[in-house]
């Protein structure tokens, strides 16, 4: 397409400024082309300088979540085979449930730029402003409902590969789904499902992440316990390639989940900071303190508590005590 070769012109120029005629030049079209491109460009949220003697100049890329490079970017079997990107929804998780209900395919993605009603675990709000990534994905899997917490872990485990693969964070897993980055969180999972008694109808894996947003606007509350990508390392962070790799990395794991779910069992051990950690966890009807020692074949986290018993969790929150 012509504006993506406009762009890819402007953004390789070396002295900064292309002008128009080259442009016109190089692409066969009318300079009154070029500046119809470079106007929908500027929409999209590339801010353009336009100098008469010089011609054009890239002065800032949008830090929206670019669909069209996204699309580019995703070349999976089922997730992301179609991307549905909102500028402002309630919940992506509450939207995805819906698509799913009325039919969406499996590996539909749900994002949004900001949601006005995120939903975090245990009934909790998840804080949702701009510079982050919201996602939702609509999956199917054949298995029974006490597997389910299975795809949570999996999500998890997908979600820290694209993140040491795109950024320079060596993100690690809570259990059974926070995602971390040194002692801080900096992102979530939410899996919800619509089952038979027997059998997963859908199940919605939401994921946020925190990613460019200003760490400092977080409430005093959850500032000192969260963190963000960027403020990890110190630069902001390309959302739409992340965006990519997280989908990427989710039908990986999602296929090797559905021939093997002994592989991503693994592979959450091996990302994990839980195991072998002194815990307390509080579920809805106690609180148990302990050492985590595994994770068993359903996902729950089994705890070795001071009477020496070892009793499975299936929800809860941990929190890990410092030594
Ligand atoms: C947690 O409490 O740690 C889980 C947070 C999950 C938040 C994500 S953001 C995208 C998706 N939509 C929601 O409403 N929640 C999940």
């Amino acid at each position: 397409m012509k504006r993506d070769d406009i762009l890819r012109l402007l953004l390789s120029a070396k002295t900064g400024y292309v002008s128009g005629a080259r442009l016109a030049q190089k692409l066969n079209i009318s300079r009154a082309a070029v500046w119809k491109h470079i106007k929908a460009l500027e929409l999209e949220g590339y801010e353009i300088e336009a100098v008469p003697s010089k011609g054009y100049r890239i002065m800032s890329i949008p830090d929206a979540i670019n669909l069209r490079d996204l699309e580019a970017a995703v070349k999976t079997k089922v997730v992301g085979r179609k991307v549905h990107l909102l500028p402002e929804v309630e919940s992506t998780n509450s939207a995805a449930a819906g698509m799913a209900s009325a039919g969406a395919p499996e590996g539909t993605i749900v994002a949004a730029e900001v949601q006005t009603g995120g939903k975090g675990r245990l009934g909790r709000t998840w804080i949702s402003p701009k510079g982050n990534l919201y996602l939702s994905v609509v999956l199917r899997p054949k298995i029974a409902p006490n597997k389910a917490p299975l795809i949570t872990l999996m999500g998890a485990v997908a979600v820290v590969s694209a993140i040491r693969k795109q950024t320079a964070v060596h993100a690690r897993i809570k259990w059974p789904n926070d995602i971390f980055a040194g002692e801080r969180k900096v992102g979530g999972l939410l899996t919800e499902m619509s089952a038979e008694p027997d059998q997963v109808r859908h199940i919605v894996l939401g994921i946020g992440l925190n990613v460019n947003m200003d760490a400092a606007s977080l409430p005093p509350a959850v500032a000192s316990l969260a963190t963000t990508l960027s403020a990890e390392t110190g630069s902001p962070v390309n959302r739409t390639s992340l965006l990519a790799e997280i989908a990427s990395e989710l039908d990986r794991w999602y296929q090797t989940f559905l021939k093997n779910d002994a592989e991503v069992l693994r592979a959450w051990e091996s990302m994990n900071m839980t195991i072998g950690r002194q815990v307390t966890v509080s579920s809805a009807n106690e609180t148990l303190q302990g050492t985590a020692e595994a994770i068993d074949h359903e996902g729950r986290l089994v705890i070795r508590t001071g009477d020496n018993a070892l009793k499975a969790v299936a929800a809860g929150d941990v929190t890990i005590v410092k030594k």
